[in-house]
């Protein structure tokens, strides 16, 4: 059997375009060499998302998401996060080897953290306990099934290097159980950036949705910032968002004319939007068509998502009953 690739996307918000650069596509270009393993990572996403029904959507939205743009549920192992029992019972039993000093550190703790603290408020407040889990989480999600490599953005590199250390942690006690896992991070893309040119993220609310209407879509590509220059202006390009953006979709020949109207001048900002959108509405085209389809077929995205359910915990099982022997539980 090939080695496994295994990645999750919490069901927090519309699917955009950093998602794809930073994960679906790389994820997906990884099956080649890789027995895929993709879930949808709803208990993560419990840890901010307490409204019932926008959760459930956006499951349906992330699920249609990975299969619109090409993932085959015969070859990848594509399931839903809750689905897997064994989940909670691995999460437990890595938690008790990981260094609650570890879980302190976190990005995401420390950042909600170090915010109460600016505000002369308790350090924990309004966070809760689930959120200070969320590694212990994502290292059962990636150590249950064995899996080789992580294909993450940036922003995950800690998360693995946590799992790494609680899968060391665990093999120094009992030997080799758990497969160490590496992190697959896309250099190249590292950063998609947002309209505003911060990193694209739900949570900064300056996404390009893939599946958006098309309407919506052009409207949040006009609103991409840029500078106050005029069209005969000179600009520097690797100082722009949105050339950052046009790198990622126009054809390496377009992109030396833009970056040559760029920098002796001639780049009209608003004329440049308008392209960004063509190419973006071009690039997706047949995803978006499959996208509207897929969720219009929710008995269609259950099916789906329960039979790779069944094959992710038959893969999880042995991970699961090893720690148990391993530990003295079984
Ligand atoms: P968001 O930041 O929008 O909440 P998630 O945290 O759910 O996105 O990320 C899902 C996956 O997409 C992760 O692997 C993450 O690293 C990747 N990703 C998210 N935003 C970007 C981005 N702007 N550039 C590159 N990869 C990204
Ligand atoms: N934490 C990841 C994110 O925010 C989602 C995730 C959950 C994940 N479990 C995972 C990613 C396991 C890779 C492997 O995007």
């Amino acid at each position: 059997m090939k080695p496994i690739a295994l990645t999750g996307i919490k069901p927090t918000g519309k699917p955009h375009i950093g998602n794809y650069l930073g994960m679906y596509r790389p994820a997906l270009d990884l099956m080649e060499n890789y027995q895929g393993m993709y879930f949808v990572a709803d208990l993560h996403a419990l840890t901010t998302m307490h409204d019932a029904a926008t959760l459930k959507d956006l499951v349906y939205e992330v699920a249609a998401s990975w299969l619109a743009l090409g993932l085959d549920p015969d070859e990848a192992i594509f399931f839903r996060q809750s689905d897997i029992p064994e989940i909670p019972e691995f999460t437990w039993i890595m938690s008790c080897f990981t260094s609650k000093g570890l879980l302190n550190r976190a990005h995401a703790y420390k950042d909600a953290v170090d915010k109460n603290l600016e505000l002369n408020r308790d350090p924990d407040e309004g966070i809760n306990a689930g959120l200070f889990y969320y590694p212990v989480l994502m290292a059962a999600d990636i150590l249950l099934y064995g899996s080789d490599v992580v294909p993450v953005g940036l922003d995950q590199k800690q998360h693995i290097e946590i799992t790494r250390d609680i899968a060391e942690a665990f093999n120094r006690t009992y030997g080799d159980v758990l497969k160490v896992p590496e992190g697959l991070i896309q250099e190249s893309v590292m950063k998609v950036p947002g309209i505003d040119g911060r990193k694209m993220s739900k949570s900064y609310d300056n996404t390009i949705p893939i599946f958006a209407p098309e309407k919506k879509l052009r409207k949040q590509v006009m609103r991409i910032v840029t500078d106050s220059k005029r069209p005969e202006d000179p600009k520097d390009p690797d100082d722009d968002n949105l050339f950052a953006l046009l790198r990622f979709f126009a054809s390496p020949e377009r992109l030396e004319e833009i970056r040559e109207l760029y920098v002796g001048g001639g780049a009209a900002y608003g004329e440049l939007k308008k392209e960004l959108a063509s190419l973006i509405l071009e690039h997706f085209a047949d995803a978006r068509v499959k996208f509207d389809n897929l969720i219009q077929n929710k008995d269609y995205l259950d099916k789906v998502l329960l039979e790779g359910a069944q094959k992710a915990r038959a893969m999880g099982k042995p991970y699961l009953q090893a720690a148990r022997k391993a530990t003295g539980l079984d």
